[in-house]
């Protein structure tokens, strides 16, 4: 499902700025993927400088990653993040009144990763410029309980779209999500509507959640050869 990504300076860039706006004493919603990451990291040397904050992963992966570099973590039951900070598989509608429109879950961890943002009081994007469209055309990431996976696809298809389970890249068998579920890709082509879109999808039985982010991202941060540009 992943698509090529920017250069890791570009991601390093957006990930810098992003931790940049983190205060002291905030929870942060620690997002997934390599531009998370960048983000992490920046992070755990603003705590090595006496930042104090406390992290909430949304993944097996971010989770370890904060660790390693000395990030305190907390958990949704003991703290509401003030802010989280994330990556995107795809981004659009930059510059416009209201917030831009997302796609992610090319980690499989976009479930989480939702809980966090909508939580978060502030939802900051980092993304590097191939990220960048201006309409949604990529696949979405749709977790689905595994019984429910035919059912599913069958109704994904009648919404219009081509459904594929996901396959693990290392092992036989499909990818396995940390909540237990698997993963469809559903190609819509050019996504006029990404709302109604996720309405739809977000009420078939045995969805535990997609990857359209809609209305949630507060700014962007996208990591750029020469700087970093925010929007809005
Ligand atoms: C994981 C995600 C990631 O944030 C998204 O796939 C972007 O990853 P990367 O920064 O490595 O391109 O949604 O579920």
């Amino acid at each position: 499902m992943k698509r090529p990504g920017g250069t890791d300076e570009q991601k390093r860039r957006a990930g810098e700025s992003a931790a940049r706006v983190v205060s002291d004493g905030d929870v942060a919603g620690l997002g997934t993927g390599s531009t998370a990451a960048a983000a992490i990291r920046a992070l755990g040397r603003r705590v090595d400088a006496g930042l104090d904050v406390r992290g909430i992963p949304t993944s097996y992966q971010s989770r370890s990653l904060a660790r390693e570099v000395g990030i305190p973590l907390t958990t949704l039951d003991d703290a509401l993040p003030d802010i989280a900070i994330d990556g995107a598989d795809q981004v659009a509608g930059l510059g416009r009144d209201d917030s831009a429109d997302l796609i992610k879950g090319g980690g499989a961890a976009h479930a989480r990763e939702k809980l966090v943002a909508a939580a978060a009081d502030r939802f900051v994007v980092v993304a590097d410029p191939t990220k960048l469209a201006d309409a949604l055309d990529a696949p979405v990431p749709i977790e689905v309980l595994s019984d429910a996976v035919p059912a599913v696809e069958a109704a994904l298809s009648a919404l219009g779209g081509e459904p594929t389970l996901r396959a693990a890249e290392r092992k036989d068998g499909p990818v396995v999500t940390d909540n237990g579920n698997l993963v469809v890709d559903c190609a819509f082509g050019a996504i006029d509507d990404p709302a109604a879109l996720s309405a739809d999808v977000g009420t078939l039985p045995g969805v535990v959640e997609h990857g359209l982010f809609v209305g949630l991202a507060d700014e962007v941060h996208v990591g750029v050869a020469d700087g970093v540009d925010v929007y809005p």
